[in-house]
């Protein structure tokens, strides 16, 4: 594992020039941002050694390098998920390639359904925690080097990063909402009895990703800052059919928004 890591890092950074120090995941239906990144080098999944496959609509498949707010960034468009039967180490092996080529901040985005009644289709939601209820961990095995057999997990989503996009948010006029993240393996959405069950554990809005990277990010000590875009809403007595089409053109609609908050942010970080 540690030796593909090196190896596929290797070939990535033969392959461009840019050394990024900011990393953004784009997820379902998120893909858009990256036509506002000015595209130096991409490369699609199938081309880099050792790589995964995305095989999800909605996802393209390609590591970018690029500028963003006047600043250098990697993105990965279109991620991994732990439905489509990669296993863990798999979904969350590009983060660790990342942290290989020397990633410092990881901004990832995601769609998700909201479990908080004050939430509405379409929120931007700042994830200030997560609830991991996957069913292995990103982490189970032999300890990586990247950091401490029990890694700390107090601030999963650095607080600076929420600040600075609560700041940005408001001089904006971009409405926000904030909230934790439980992760779910999918690939079934939820029934009006999970939901329920998922709210009173504590989370504002449930999807099936975003959290074992977020693992591995922080084993790795990456800041990380994230976006949920509530697509669908699990409350009582709004609940209605959900379709992978409608969570997609909820997340289309609003993600020139997050696009919005991530560039600023990009600018903003030295
Ligand atoms: N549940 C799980 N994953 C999701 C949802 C949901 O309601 N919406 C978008 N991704």
């Amino acid at each position: 594992m540690l030796k593909a890591i090196q190896q596929t890092a290797d070939w990535i950074s033969q392959h461009t020039t840019m050394r990024p120090h900011t990393a953004i995941v784009l997820g379902t239906g998120l893909g858009r941002l990256s036509e506002e990144i000015e595209v130096v080098d991409a490369f699609p999944y199938n081309e880099i050694p050792n790589f995964p496959v995305s095989t999800v609509e909605g996802h393209s498949g390609r590591l970018i390098f690029g500028r963003l707010g006047g600043k250098d960034v990697m993105a990965l468009q279109g991620r991994f998920h732990f439905y489509e039967g990669y296993d863990m180490k798999q979904v969350t092996f590009p983060v660790r390639v990342m942290h290989q080529l020397g990633i410092k901040n990881l901004f990832v985005s995601n769609a998700a359904g909201g479990m908080n009644p004050d939430f509405e289709i379409g929120d931007l939601m700042l994830i200030t925690d997560h609830i991991n209820f996957m069913p292995e961990h990103p982490l189970h095995g032999p300890n990586f080097p990247t950091g401490p057999r029990f890694p700390d997990m107090h601030e999963a989503y650095d607080h600076a990063f929420l600040d600075m996009a609560r700041q940005i948010a408001s001089e904006k006029g971009i409405r926000t909402v904030e909230g934790v993240y439980l992760a779910t393996q999918g690939p079934t959405y939820e029934t009006p009895a999970e939901y329920k069950m998922y709210r009173i554990f504590g989370a504002d809005a449930v999807g099936m990703s975003t959290v074992p990277e977020v693992i591995v990010a922080r084993h790795c000590g990456i800041r990380v800052f994230g976006i949920s875009i509530i697509t669908d809403l699990g409350v009582e007595g709004k609940i209605v059919e959900v379709s992978h089409e409608e969570v997609q053109r909820a997340a289309d609609a609003v993600q020139p928004l997050m696009a919005d908050i991530f560039r600023e942010m990009v600018r903003r970080i030295g």
